[in-house]
């Protein structure tokens, strides 16, 4: 064994095996099946984020809700805990919290289009009525190409068989429409049109420009490439999981994707940025007749631009709940453990709570919330109102489970005089939160939470506000939200970063509302009612389950009110 294991490390370091296959990392299968435990190592499984029991899991594919019941997909390695061969593995629930799990959907099988793998995809329903799923297969050839499978019976609101269309592949890289083979996938959503075609975008680039190509088919079946794709973005490399929506100008209702363009709507373009695996995205004006996006800002990923999260947060996708009238969206966390980490702990990989979105009453963001349904889980309330927080101080949050916990916290601040004045050239807030840290004394903040704190403060996650002056102006103040992962965990081989984002919000007339979803080894965190999401996957190695604490802290210079505070222990969903 010790001999065995000794050649696969050399054959390693000989053959360099470990290499990117769409961007996720691989490893040499020999090696991975002698790190990998019989069972997977429970200590940062969570409780009520989505996961399968076991291996590896990436992007969430094809979400819908048909005949009442909610479908997610998934990719998935049945075979181990590292990106490999995969399948769209499936899961159903009735509310979005607890989920069941059927064998998969979709598995490698035709040499023409997907025997090497069942890659990324979305679900349209049809008519309103016939679910029809579009993903992309890795050919014999390791070819991405586009394919279609429908529902066996539709009788069943599980929709346990796909059947894969004798058609496949639907659209194939040729040398005439000038596709790259290694870099065209992830076909969104389609919508129809006012000529009755249906389109969609596949995610693709051509040299360093990144492109969402747009087709059009009337059949579902026969699809034309457009001559013009339907938004391009300069430098960004391969645009990867496209995905296209409208969005209320007013109010939080979601929107099919087919519904007609008009006053009172604008679109959303989501991209995922292979190089930095970040999502953004951009508002702006579809033109349905010239079958052309204009965002009013364009995607940028220089740490001003617009993202989902801005933390650990990527390859997500939304879908239109026709029953609860509102748009979800789901996103994959994956982790931020070298990969021979996560291959010994047997499993890899989660999906964030789902979240409705909608447009913000500046029409300049989305804001995005937790599922209403996932406060079905909350126990054990208790509750803090009107309490000083002085400068230099914590409190800790006891009475619950603060390793599994739900808090929402409003702050008021005191003293706006004590804020520290912003530099102008502190354009990357990211930078700024690694400056800034939580434990530094600042002026105005940093105050927040710190979560998974070990007994001694050795390890803990903090998620915090700092308030600055912006120049002489006065009255104008700049929000700076930071998650803090760089005293998360003991362990050197994690992730360290300091997560930060601006946060539109004016603390002059508004408070500061925080909400932290706290789940083992994620704190999934909502800045300003949902304006800045920010996502860390942490694995502290002493505040585990009961030796995991709770606070609110203020390192600022002057104190701050909590206004109001409620958290609460979060009970176990039932999942898969
Ligand atoms: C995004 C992605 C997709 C691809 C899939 C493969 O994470 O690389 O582009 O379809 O994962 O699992």
């Amino acid at each position: 064994m010790i001999m065995k294991t000794c050649l696969v490390f050399l054959s390693i370091l000989i053959h360099g095996v470990l290499h990117l296959q769409a961007s996720h990392v691989t490893i040499n299968q020999d090696l991975q099946s002698i790190l990998q435990p019989s069972s997977p190592n429970p200590t940062y499984r969570t409780a009520y984020h989505f996961q399968p029991p076991k291996n590896w899991m990436n992007d969430p594919n094809g979400p819908m809700i048909y005949k009442g019941i909610y479908h997610l997909f998934y990719q998935y390695n049945p075979d181990g805990p590292s990106f490999g061969k995969i399948v769209w593995a499936h899961s159903t629930s009735k509310d979005l919290v607890n989920w069941t799990p059927h064998p998969p959907a979709l598995s490698p099988s035709q040499p023409s289009t997907d025997s090497g793998s069942c890659w990324s995809g979305s679900a349209t329903i049809i008519s309103g009525q016939t679910p029809a799923i579009l993903y992309t297969g890795l050919n014999q050839q390791q070819q991405q190409v586009q394919a279609l499978a429908v529902p066996k019976n539709l009788s069943d609101p599980h929709l346990l068989e796909w059947i894969k269309s004798s058609h496949n592949p639907l659209m194939a890289p040729t040398s005439q429409n000038q596709i790259n083979g290694s870099s065209f996938r992830d076909p969104s959503t389609a919508w129809l049109g006012h000529d009755l075609k249906w389109r969609m975008v596949v995610g693709s680039k051509r040299n360093r420009r990144g492109l969402a190509i747009l087709y059009k088919s009337k059949d579902f079946i026969h699809w034309t490439k457009s001559q013009h794709p339907l938004h391009s973005g300069k430098d960004s490399g391969m645009w990867e999981c496209p995905d296209f929506y409208p969005v209320k100008i007013d109010g939080k209702d979601g929107l099919d994707t087919s519904t007609p363009v008009g006053t009172g709507i604008r679109h959303v373009l989501k991209i995922s940025l292979d190089e930095t695996r970040h999502d953004l995205y951009s508002i702006g004006r579809y033109n349905a007749r010239k079958d052309s996006y204009a965002p009013e800002h364009e995607i940028v990923d220089n740490g001003r631009g617009l993202r989902y999260d801005y933390g650990k947060f990527y390859a997500s996708k939304t879908f239109y709940d026709s029953v609860k009238r509102r748009r979800i969206l789901w996103g994959w966390i994956n982790e931020s453990l070298p990969i021979v980490d996560y291959v010994k702990q047997g499993w890899s990989g989660l999906q964030a709570i789902p979240r409705s979105v909608w447009l913000d009453k500046s029409g300049k963001q989305l804001v995005q919330w937790p599922i209403h349904e996932i406060e079905m889980l909350r126990t054990n309330k208790i509750s803090m109102t009107n309490k000083v927080l002085k400068e230099g101080s914590k409190i800790k949050i006891s009475k619950i489970t603060a390793a599994q916990a739900d808090i929402e916290v409003s702050f008021e601040v005191m003293g706006l005089e004590k804020a520290e004045k912003f530099d102008p050239k502190w354009r990357d807030a990211e930078l700024l939160c690694n400056r800034k840290q939580s434990w530094t004394r600042g002026g105005l903040g940093p105050f927040g939470i710190m979560a998974l704190a070990s007994m001694n403060l050795e390890e803990f996650t903090a998620v915090y506000f700092t308030i600055f002056k912006f120049g002489e102006e006065h009255g104008k103040y700049v929000v700076l939200m930071c998650s803090d992962q760089t005293k998360s965990s003991l362990n050197v081989r994690t992730d360290k970063t300091n997560y930060g984002a601006f946060l539109d919000v004016n603390p002059v007339h508004d408070q500061l509302s925080l909400r932290s979803l706290i789940d083992h080894s994620i704190v999934e965190s909502f800045g300003g009612g949902g304006k800045v999401c920010i996502t860390s996957r942490v694995y502290p190695s002493l505040a585990i389950k009961e030796a995991a604490h709770l606070y609110v802290f203020n390192n600022g210079a002057s104190p701050v009110r909590i206004s109001k505070m409620k958290a609460w222990s979060m009970k176990k969903g039932v999942i898969n």
